[in-house]
């Protein structure tokens, strides 16, 4: 063997054994280490190797084979068709060179038209339906077998149950099923992941394998719990009448009341699928989702079927990749936040580097048993990924090109604010700085108080708050009702004008409407617009504190994690110290009778009461108890008159024998799943 070609056997070992290493840190373990345009690249380095050499070709090679693992959790799925993949461009050059291949494969081409659809970075899924009723959900598994997450699936609440949704919408098909895309929103990413600080757990890397991790939960209640969102943009096989164009059959989809994305376009010509992609870089940045490109389909599906699949990528379809949002950084530093709960959370601060044309300086790094976990050091190179709005968070340390001067992060034992030190509370991951007069604390929890969107104190900025935290002025945020012109005339910059303005913006805040207040005390889980529902239904902050947590699950907008944050805060003593205060500052703001509507969400299982009995084929105890209270109804331990219902799964205890004597229904899993289907 020549020296070349034992390098060439060298490389494609390397490539091969680096593909499979990342493919089970994606796939399995749902936690990449490097981006995927990293992955694209060394995944395109080894299909050139071997199309230039074929006799090197093996079939154990991850070229060769789906990658995916198919896990032993669920049942399988045979899929009725191959869920097929897609070939790549990641130039103008390679969109050009497939569609000449194309034309000159079946000269219809050269007329065709296209539709281009966003490519969502999520989750494929594929969903059946029998005269119109979901009965089936499958993920995508190796393209043939997928894995059987019906269950999880019916807790997305924009998958349709029965189709059409409407009933003058088109007829559905005897037997359907749909290819769409699970996926989380930027923004519910975000709030997820700060839901997730404050309450001292773990974060998530980011959206796509957080909707991939939620889908394949054994408990459908936890999957319920993620924001989790489809398109749908493929028939895959139908018995009954279909569309025979990818357009007709995205409107389709639509009509029969799928949820079906609008950045779909229908384009004449491919000079018109180019400015497509031109009118995608500018978008890209105001979606709420992540994209990775834009695919490009052939419109004809007759024309796009008889151009057949090389591997599991159909000719009449591909990705064009937008330019990739990873770059790679120096970690310069490790900082350290603390919140307004007091969990320390550390950052990244990093050379500068341009991602997509915004110079990025800094970047999450969620939280120390992440840093620890990806063993991220200080100096080390890192892959920066920034999407939409979402904050630039850290991928991971590229550890081929350490140089030996890294060196391991070492998390805070006090708190970087006021030096106390750092506790960790049981089963969470976060560390807080537990000294309720820690300065940080308090200047982020007056920061929120005065922001446009709590209390709205015109010109009261951070620099203002820091002033008056730092020189003892104020300690809560019921002092700022309480300052006179005498404490802050000696405050450097502080004039006449200046301060008559402040004291006015202040005093004009007490007039702020009860919503406004109820999201500045920034208890967890309550924003804008669930204080809003609060205040509507509550009218002012007396029935709010007494508020019980069921009486607070049916409000609008209110799960259970939001209802105990509720609870527990209003009971905690210094809180209701708070408030009085407050009130004695005359900031207490009220609902009059006409503007507080009733404004509770009907429940499926409202007013039900359930006992559970044996072990359910989905749910785990405490999943089921979450799932049923999620319906509205309440679980009790022991069968009475009042109990509405048993719910028995496998080998029942002495409950069910209860129930027989006292005449109290009993339903299994699929009858709870059915009542509240029947009830919603
Ligand atoms: S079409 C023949 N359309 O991208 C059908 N795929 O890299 C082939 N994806 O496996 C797929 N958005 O999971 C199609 N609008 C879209 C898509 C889309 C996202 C995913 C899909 C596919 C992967 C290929």
């Amino acid at each position: 063997m020549t020296d070349e070609n034992e390098k060439i056997l060298q490389r494609i070992a390397y490539l091969r054994s680096e593909i499979n290493r990342h493919n089970y840190q994606y796939y399995v373990l749902n936690s990449p280490v490097i981006s995927d345009a990293e992955w694209d690249r060394l995944y395109r380095e080894l299909k050139e190797l071997e199309t230039a050499h074929p006799d090197l070709v093996t079939s154990g090679s991850p070229t060769q084979q789906s990658t995916y693992q198919i896990s032993e959790k669920f049942s399988k799925v045979n899929h009725p068709a191959p869920i097929l993949s897609l070939s790549n461009a990641l130039a103008p050059e390679e969109l050009t060179a497939w569609y000449e291949r194309i034309a000159r494969l079946d000269e219809r081409v050269c007329t065709a038209d296209f539709v281009t659809e966003p490519k969502f970075d999520g989750l494929s899924v594929v969903l059946h339906y029998r005269n119109g009723i979901f009965f089936m959900g499958a993920t995508r598994g190796n393209g043939e077998v997928g894995e059987d997450i019906t269950n999880n699936l019916r807790t997305i609440k924009t998958i349709p149950l029965r189709i059409p949704v409407d009933p003058d919408g088109p007829e559905a098909p005897a037997y359907l099923a749909v290819r769409g895309e699970v996926y989380i929103r930027l923004s519910e990413f975000e709030a997820l992941n700060k839901r997730q600080i404050e309450n001292g757990e773990r974060t998530y890397v980011n959206p796509r394998n957080t909707a991939s991790g939620a889908l394949r939960q054994l408990d459908p209640a936890i999957t319920a719990d993620r924001p989790l969102e489809i398109s749908v943009y493929n028939i895959v096989a139908a018995q009954g009448s279909v569309p025979a164009t990818q357009w007709e059959t995205l409107q389709f989809l639509k009509a029969l009341g799928f949820p079906v994305t609008n950045l779909n376009r229908l384009c004449p010509h491919l000079d018109a699928v180019f400015s497509e992609y031109e009118a995608w870089q500018e978008r890209r940045d105001k979606i709420d989702f992540e994209v990775d490109g834009m695919v490009v389909k052939i419109n004809d599906l007759r024309l796009a079927a008889d151009l057949g699949v090389v591997g599991r990528d159909p000719r009449g379809a591909i990705a064009y990749k937008f330019p990739a949002r990873e770059v790679t950084t120096r970690l310069c530093d490790i900082g350290v936040n603390v919140g307004r709960t007091g969990v320390l959370t550390p950052y990244a601060i990093l050379d500068p580097v341009e991602v997509g044309g915004v110079i990025v300086k800094q970047a999450t790094l969620h939280n120390f048993d992440f840093i620890a976990e990806r063993d991220i050091r200080i100096h080390d190179r890192v892959m920066v990924k920034r999407a939409g709005d979402v904050i630039p968070y850290i991928i991971g340390p590229i550890t081929e090109v350490r140089e030996g001067s890294e060196m391991p992060y070492v998390p805070p034992s006090v708190c970087p604010s006021c030096g106390q030190p750092v506790e960790h509370l049981e089963e969470e991951v976060a560390w807080y700085c537990v000294n309720a007069a820690c300065p940080a604390q308090l200047v982020r929890n007056l920061e929120h108080f005065v922001s446009r969107s709590a209390m709205d104190i015109v010109g009261m900025g951070i620099k203002i708050v820091e002033l008056l935290a730092d020189k003892g002025l104020v300690k809560d945020v019921a002092d700022l009702y309480t300052l006179r012109y005498e404490d802050l005339e000696n405050l450097e910059g502080f004039g006449k004008k200046k301060i008559d303005n402040l004291l006015t913006a202040i005093a004009e805040s007490k007039n702020r409407p009860l919503s406004r207040l109820i999201n500045a005390l920034g208890i967890r889980g309550i924003g804008e617009v669930t204080a809003v529902d609060l205040a509507k239904t509550y009218g002012d902050l007396d029935a709010l504190r007494t508020a019980s947590f069921s009486q607070l699950l049916s409000v609008e907008g209110v799960g259970p994690n939001t209802a105990q944050a509720v609870v527990d805060w209003f009971a905690r003593p210094a809180n209701q110290q708070l408030l009085d205060k407050l009130r004695s500052n005359g900031v207490w703001p009220q609902m009059t009778e006409a503007m507080a509507v009733k404004n509770v969400k009907f429940l499926p299982l409202q007013d039900l009461t359930f006992v559970v009995t044996g072990t359910l084929p989905d749910y785990s105890r405490d999943g089921i108890k979450e799932f049923i209270q999620q319906n509205g109804g309440k679980v009790v331990g022991s069968v009475s008159r009042n109990t509405s219902y048993v719910v028995a799964g496998e080998n029942p205890g002495s409950k069910l024998d209860k129930a027989g004597e006292l005449g109290v229904p009993v339903i299994d899993q699929g009858g709870l799943l059915a009542l509240i289907k029947q009830n919603r």
